[in-house]
């Protein structure tokens, strides 16, 4: 099966590429308005923290075109939003945890009126003290979750034993979304109590869940759809489950359509981001830079909810050794609750976090032994000389932890090019350049083995065209396009013939969000496994109607062939799908996956959470303005393992986009509260996202001849997120370029400027 693909592998383009261009591709926004149609609009917390004592809605219900103002007393069924854990509220009710924080909703003819209307609510807030900073909610040990704890060996004695020793403290930023398409949700009323909801969202069937539990509905009275969102990135996996109930509680309570788009500025103020991090750690190391042992506190702002924190620190404290090993370690990792908007899902999910702690320590190491930061890493790879065991028990490849790192080294010429920045460095008067580099293992599935799981729905019509369904959802990722050439492959047919259809709870349900990466690796083998029983089906059919054995049938170019040598028989795949029909075949099947060997156990932080690992690798180079801070990235190379790819072009966009979005997170994107806790940057024009001109040249390599070693699609790898922590290197190429080792996150050219003042080493 695995030899030779004819339709997997061939770099395609997006099914939408030309409709994205063109603006032809329909958001949901774009859908035709249904008769009657009622807009929603939030009214947000002002305050931080505090009890909400009244609710002013004089000067809003003067509107013209308000129908109803809802606040949580108008919830049916229960005020709960929380993906994971329970109580976390869709709309406040005696508490106001923080500023952003929905409080009533307002619905209107038209969406103008909704949101003056919104605008126009006054609440009454007695206001309580805020805490605003991980630092506070240490001091005060304000967790959301229990601590974990990843411990292995006897780090304190290895520690106390090792030749040299060193502290390090940093911190990383938070980071918004930035979605093109906004939060958006459109709930349309049935007969009876049913309700069909239009939702951006990356998790339907979690809309469906939160949405029936806010209302007091069965899961089958909801349907919940999603064509393609204008982009996610981990925000619309848990957050636009609370902005479709939002609007299916307004549906309801008006029995009429609503529609709830939220504003940018309400967008950016009441949904989550990426968790800022604080580092603290001691690491002991020897004479040649073999890191001895690790002892660190990861602690995160989790925001005034758990929502997705605990698979947020899970990732990142499993990631805090990245690519190296470690013998004895202790990792603590710590949700801390703010009163600032519950921080979520992000691109890497506490992956980028958790890998940023041992490339700060490599290269203090790499400064205390005077030896280049890429040495320390290499001499602590996991495998070839040293044992390949994570400190929870998986095993990482240590071959192709050195090969992406070898091929990075070559084709970024990189001690060339390091000799010549520090010639350049050595005469230029004020500019400084740098060169960084970074090695990356990500582990791939769901933190949470349970949601390993995915299901597909495939139908074959009389004319042999193809329906096809899957649990997963389109957010621009190229997801949709690989699975039709995973279905095109099993039934050897052109992939015009293939129609791609919504994602919908009510033809593939129970699913699991599309996140983690894992879209294509479950969805893949869950289409793969509907359109086989299909085809097996059209076999069976076809060895009856020649009376060969079915072994024999041969799928190819749309042809199906008895397969013996001087047969020349042969149906076209339109007439055998023609055929079962009037032989009372079905041409219709589902089929289901769930990735096999994981096992975790939380408590013990032991197991084998990961189906596999990916692994890339990055070189990159900055100049930077010594007097200003200003510097630009000016090349990028990557080497990114994407297994047996299932689309070059689809992995070598996400390589691009995710690099750039990590970037972003790295140097430009600052988050920013005022005093009382209110989020100041709620608009690109005080939240500086990475533009055009912010690109670098970049490089990029999928790393050859490297099926996966596990029974993976196609042996094809993961590529949504790996790539955005490959930006790492470019956090350290600033750090050589300035010549310093302290550097918080983002390192916007402020934070640069006064690194360049405190500059140590060249
Ligand atoms: N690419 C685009 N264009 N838009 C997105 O929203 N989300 C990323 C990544 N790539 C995203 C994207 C995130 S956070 C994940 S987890 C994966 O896509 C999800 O899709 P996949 O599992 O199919 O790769
Ligand atoms: N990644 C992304 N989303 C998730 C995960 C994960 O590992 N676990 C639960 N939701
Ligand atoms: Mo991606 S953060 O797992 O949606």
């Amino acid at each position: 099966m695995d030899t030779h693909l004819r339709i997997a592998g061939l770099p395609l383009p997006h099914d939408s590429a030309l409709k994205h261009g063109t603006g032809d591709a329909k958001f949901l926004d774009d859908l035709p308005e249904p008769a009657g149609l009622l807009h929603a609009a939030l009214a947000l917390s002002g305050v931080a923290h505090g009890h909400l004592r009244a609710l002013d809605l004089a000067a809003a219900r003067a509107i013209p075109g308000i129908v109803a103002i809802l606040t949580a007393a108008d919830i049916p069924g229960r005020n709960d939003i929380a993906p994971t854990f329970h109580d976390e509220k869709l709309f406040a009710e005696d508490l106001v945890e923080h500023a952003g924080q929905p409080i009533a909703m307002v619905v209107a003819t038209t969406r103008e009126a909704a949101l003056r209307a919104a605008a126009a609510i006054r609440p009454e807030i007695e206001k309580l003290t805020p805490i605003l900073t991980i630092e506070a909610a240490l001091a005060e040990e304000r967790f959301l979750l229990p601590p974990m704890l990843l411990q292995t060996g006897d780090p304190a004695a290895a520690l106390a034993a090792a030749p040299h020793r060193l502290h390090g403290e940093f911190r990383s930023g938070g980071q918004e979304h930035f979605y093109l398409e906004g939060q958006i949700a459109l709930a349309i009323p049935g007969e009876d109590r049913d309700l069909v909801i239009h939702s951006s969202t990356q998790h339907p069937t979690e809309v469906q869940h939160i949405a029936a539990r806010v209302l007091g509905l069965d899961h089958n009275r909801i349907t919940v759809a999603v064509r393609r969102m204008g982009g996610a990135f981990g925000g619309k996996e848990s957050n636009a489950s609370w902005v479709a109930a939002a609007a299916a509680l307004a549906a309801c309570h008006t029995r009429r359509p609503v529609k709830l788009r939220l504003s940018r500025r309400a967008d950016i103020a009441a949904t989550g981001k990426r968790h800022p991090f604080l580092y603290r750690y001691d690491i002991g190391f020897d004479d040649q830079g073999r890191i001895l042992a690790l002892d660190a506190l990861l602690a995160a702002n989790g925001g005034h909810t758990p929502d997705l924190s605990g698979g947020v620190m899970m990732r990142a404290v499993t990631h805090a050794l990245n690519a190296c090993h470690v013998e004895h370690v202790r990792v603590r990792g710590v949700a801390c609750k703010t009163n600032t908007v519950s921080n979520t899902a992000f691109r890497g999910f506490g992956g980028p976090q958790g890998v940023l702690l041992l490339e700060d320590a490599i290269l203090r190491i790499a400064h205390a032994l005077d030896i280049t930061p890429e040495r320390v890493r290499s001499r602590n790879f996991a495998g070839g000389k040293n044992p390949a065991e994570t400190p929870y028990g998986q095993t990482l490849e240590g071959d192709l932890i050195r090969r992406v790192w070898a091929e990075a080294e070559r084709n970024s010429d990189f001690h060339r090019r390091r000799a010549d920045i520090e010639t350049f460095n050595a005469t230029h008067p004020y500019l400084r350049r740098g060169l960084g580099s970074f090695v990356l293992a990500f582990g791939v599935s769901f933190g949470l083995p349970h949601l390993n799981q995915a299901g597909a729905l495939v139908h074959v019509y009389a004319d042999g065209s193809i329906r096809l369904n899957h649990g997963g959802t389109e957010m621009g990722q190229g997801l949709f396009i690989k699975i039709a050439q995973v279905v095109a492959e099993v039934f050897a047919v052109d992939i015009d013939r293939i129609a791609m259809s919504a994602t919908s709870t009510g033809e593939v349900p129970n699913t699991s969000p599309t996140a983690a990466s894992t879209g294509s690796d479950l969805n893949g083998w869950a289409a793969h496994a509907a359109a086989s029983a299909v085809r097996t089906r059209m076999a069976d059919t076809a060895a009856a109607h020649w009376d060969v054995p079915p072994e024999t049938i041969r799928f190819d170019s749309g042809q199906i062939f008895p397969g013996r040598d001087g047969d020349n028989r042969r149906l076209d795949f339109a007439e055998l799908a023609h055929l079962c029909i009037h032989q009372r075949v079905s041409l219709s099947a589902t089929g289901y996956y769930k990735t096999p060997d994981l096992h975790w156990d939380g408590a013990a932080m032991r197991g084998h959470p990961f189906f596999y690992f990916s692994y890339g690798a990055a070189v990159a180079e900055v100049a930077v303005d010594t007097h200003t801070g200003e510097y630009r990235v000016l090349r990028a190379d990557l080497v990114q393992d994407c297994g047996r790819s299932l689309n070059p072009a689809i992995d070598r966009g996400q390589i691009e986009g995710a690099f750039v979005q990590g970037l972003g997170w790295l140097t430009c994107e600052e988050l920013w509260w005022d005093v009382e806790g209110r989020l100041r940057t709620l608009g690109p024009s005080t939240y500086k996202l990475p533009g055009s001109r912010d690109i670098p040249i970049m490089n990029i390599d999928l790393l050859d001849a490297a099926p996966a070693r596990v029974p993976t699609i196609f042996r094809s790898k993961a590529v949504g997120e790996p790539p955005l922590m490959l930006a790492t290197a470019v956090w350290n190429a600033l750090k050589h370029a300035t010549g310093t080792l302290d550097l918080d996150l983002p390192a916007t050219p402020e934070r640069v400027l006064a690194a360049c003042a405190k500059r140590i080493v060249l």
